[in-house]
């Protein structure tokens, strides 16, 4: 436990929502506040916001502990097994406890179903941090907005005009299908960056950090089907974000997510859709069309002694308004292609769906 460092932990899961997969429970959220408050209390934590996206129930949490904490990890898989047992299941929301892949909990939920985005780090003065938080897509979405934020030139104006950012920032990388990670250092080796990250359903950015060492950003990076072996849902990534004085300007985190690109996700898992930013209000903040399509909602805080100063609902502003309406038209688009490609994902990415067993039963019948 380190006691002069704040860490923000962002820890989710998708358990259970109406109708079908479209948005959590107005329960839900309450039974959160109630237990999260008591943990405030007893000390556990020192403040929380709970929120949502689309049918995933996020607490965005702060402390005096560290990452990967075992009383911050527990609090949160309690949480969420009593939100299952007390709403979830009595009122036969769908997919009751369906992130919650483990049998008991074992010190960290990483891997046992919950995605996790955690970051330690020294206050500053003051300090803004963002927290994005999407539904129907996976952690290699977060790939395009964190490299043209903290990596390109032509989004991110302080990499050039600010010396604080001008040394750029190393990018640590998971390699989800080996369980390996690599950092790789920018500006110097950007196209490197790039040959791995373009392959998002594998290579996902987990941390960013200022090649001084100031810890810049998080993510999760969970995939919930290679931790069961089957589909159980997309992993509907968060992440957390610092900002300005250094760092890049709020606006210039929030600029990339002006373009909707085409993520992995959206019905079944197995469709490829544009990104759409959305407001935290109900109104936005759930899937409808084709299950989707997948979108993100952003959090804006200030970190102040650990409180949580906020929330501002980042894409709850008409500057948005035409990438919705863009990502409309690309949904027009892309839903056209019906079960085609490359609307519905490759073979390599369907292995995990139910697509498997259907190929399965015409095996027989291919002739040479
Ligand atoms: C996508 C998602 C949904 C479901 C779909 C079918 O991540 O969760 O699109 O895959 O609604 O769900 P089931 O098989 O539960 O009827
Ligand atoms: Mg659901
Ligand atoms: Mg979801």
């Amino acid at each position: 436990m380190s006691s002069q460092k704040v860490t923000v932990s962002v820890i989710k899961a998708d358990v259970g929502s109406y109708p079908g997969h479209g948005t959590v429970h107005p329960q839900q959220i309450e039974v959160a506040k109630t237990l999260l408050e008591k943990a405030r209390k007893d000390g556990a934590i020192v403040d929380f916001f709970v929120t949502h996206a689309g049918d995933d129930l996020e607490f965005i949490m702060t402390h005096r502990r560290g990452e990967n904490d075992k009383r911050v990890h527990q609090l949160a898989w309690d949480t969420f097994k009593e939100i299952t047992d007390k709403v979830s299941k009595p009122l036969k929301l769908y997919g009751a406890g369906q992130d919650l892949l483990a049998e008991a909990f074992s010190g960290n939920v990483k891997g046992m179903g919950p995605g996790v985005a955690e970051l330690e780090f020294e206050e500053r003065r003051s300090d803004p941090v963002l927290v994005f938080m999407a539904d129907k897509t996976e952690p290699g979405a977060w790939n395009l907005p964190l490299f043209r934020i903290f990596g390109d030139p032509f989004n991110t104006a302080g990499l050039i005009i600010d010396p604080a950012l001008h040394d750029g920032f190393t990018f640590e990388i998971l390699d989800v299908m080996e369980d390996q990670s690599i950092k790789i250092k920018c500006p110097d080796e950007t196209y490197d960056l790039l040959a791995l990250i373009g392959t998002s359903s594998r290579y996902v950015i987990s941390k960013i950090y200022r090649n001084d060492g100031m810890p810049a950003a998080a993510a999760s990076t969970s995939r919930l089907s290679l931790i069961a072996g089957r589909y159980v849902g997309k992993d509907d990534p968060v992440c957390i974000v610092r900002a300005q004085h250094g760092l890049p300007a709020v606006g210039e985190v929030l600029e990339p997510f002006a373009f909707p690109h085409l993520v992995a996700g959206w019905m079944r898992g197995s469709h490829l859709g544009p990104l759409m930013p959305v407001s935290m209000n109900d109104v936005q903040n759930r899937v409808t069309r084709f299950d989707g399509p997948p979108r993100v909602v952003g959090a804006g805080f200030q970190v102040s002694d650990a409180k949580l100063i906020g929330p501002a609902d980042l894409f709850g502003d008409p500057a948005y308004d035409r990438t919705r309406q863009v990502a409309n038209e690309i949904t027009d688009y892309m839903r056209r292609h019906g079960p085609f490609m490359p609307h519905r994902l490759g073979p390599e990415e369907m292995e995990y769906t139910t697509l498997p067993e259907v190929l399965e039963k015409l095996k027989t019948r291919f002739k040479k």
